[in-house]
């Protein structure tokens, strides 16, 4: 079965046709930038163009950088504050004409990986930690996702952890790998300790395989600690198997 996956980020709207079988695009990938300011109705357009671009008739998946609840957006910790409480699902129902499941970025970049990449097979607890503008995170349990758990924001150094050790933070404090890995290893260890996770997965844009190299020899953990490998296209498939 095919379903059309759209990612929604902080600088570009992204979406393809996803085979949920095996987990991979069957089409190009279509983008179009961030409306800015990313109210709910622009970035329902943007949805709308997207869709319309791939003449689609049938299940969408889509993320959303927030707590999504029950089809409703909880958190606007990155994204405009408009957001809060908006029927998301129904939003993008109306917007496109298709039936549309929305879900944490994280939670559907998790969702990816434990299907078809990195963490097949995994049981016990696994943390997906997602670095990139902000932290995002999912939390599996022999391999069924707990959703909405927002590890990004445990306190460290008296703020929300993605002020601290986010790859937003490494760039705009011209941090280099070697600082920004003590930052994040200060974020595993709390994390560790308050988990306890058998596997941490590292995904978001921090786990492109050229950055990879230059954090991960630098970071120790108790538990398995790895790099997804599906990169930019988790949160399209992620968010297409979300609907299955
Ligand atoms: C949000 C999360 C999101 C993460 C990554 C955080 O600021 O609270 O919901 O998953 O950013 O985009």
């Amino acid at each position: 079965m095919n379903v059309l996956g759209i990612d929604i980020g902080g600088t570009g709207i992204k979406g393809a046709p996803v085979n949920v079988k095996t987990g991979e695009l069957i089409g190009e990938r279509f983008r179009i930038p961030t409306p800015n300011p990313a109210t709910p109705d622009a970035v329902a357009d943007v949805v709308r163009q997207i869709a319309e671009h791939f003449k689609w008739k049938g299940p969408i998946g889509c993320t959303i950088p927030a707590r999504v609840e029950h089809g409703l957006v909880r958190t606007a910790a990155n994204i405009h504050e408009d957001w809060i409480d908006t029927p998301v699902d129904d939003l993008m129902q109306k917007a496109t004409g298709c039936p549309v499941t929305t879900l944490n970025d994280a939670d559907a970049a998790g969702l990816a990986s434990m299907r078809y990449g990195t963490g097949k097979g995994r049981d016990g607890l696994v943390l997906f930690i997602t670095v990139g503008t902000g932290i995002g995170s999912a939390m599996f349990y022999d391999q069924v996702l707990i959703p909405g758990i927002e590890l990004g924001h445990l306190r460290l150094k008296g703020a929300a952890a993605e002020l601290y050790a986010s790859d937003r933070t490494r760039k705009q404090k011209e941090l280099s790998w070697k600082r920004w890995a003590k930052r994040f290893q200060k974020y595993l260890d709390r994390v560790e300790f308050l988990f306890a996770p058998d596997t941490i997965i590292i995904g978001g844009g921090i786990s492109r395989p050229s950055k990879a190299e230059q954090y991960l020899p630098r970071l120790s953990t108790k538990c398995e600690l790895i790099v997804a490998e599906l990169e930019n296209e988790a949160g399209i498939i992620g968010a297409a198997a979300a609907t299955t």
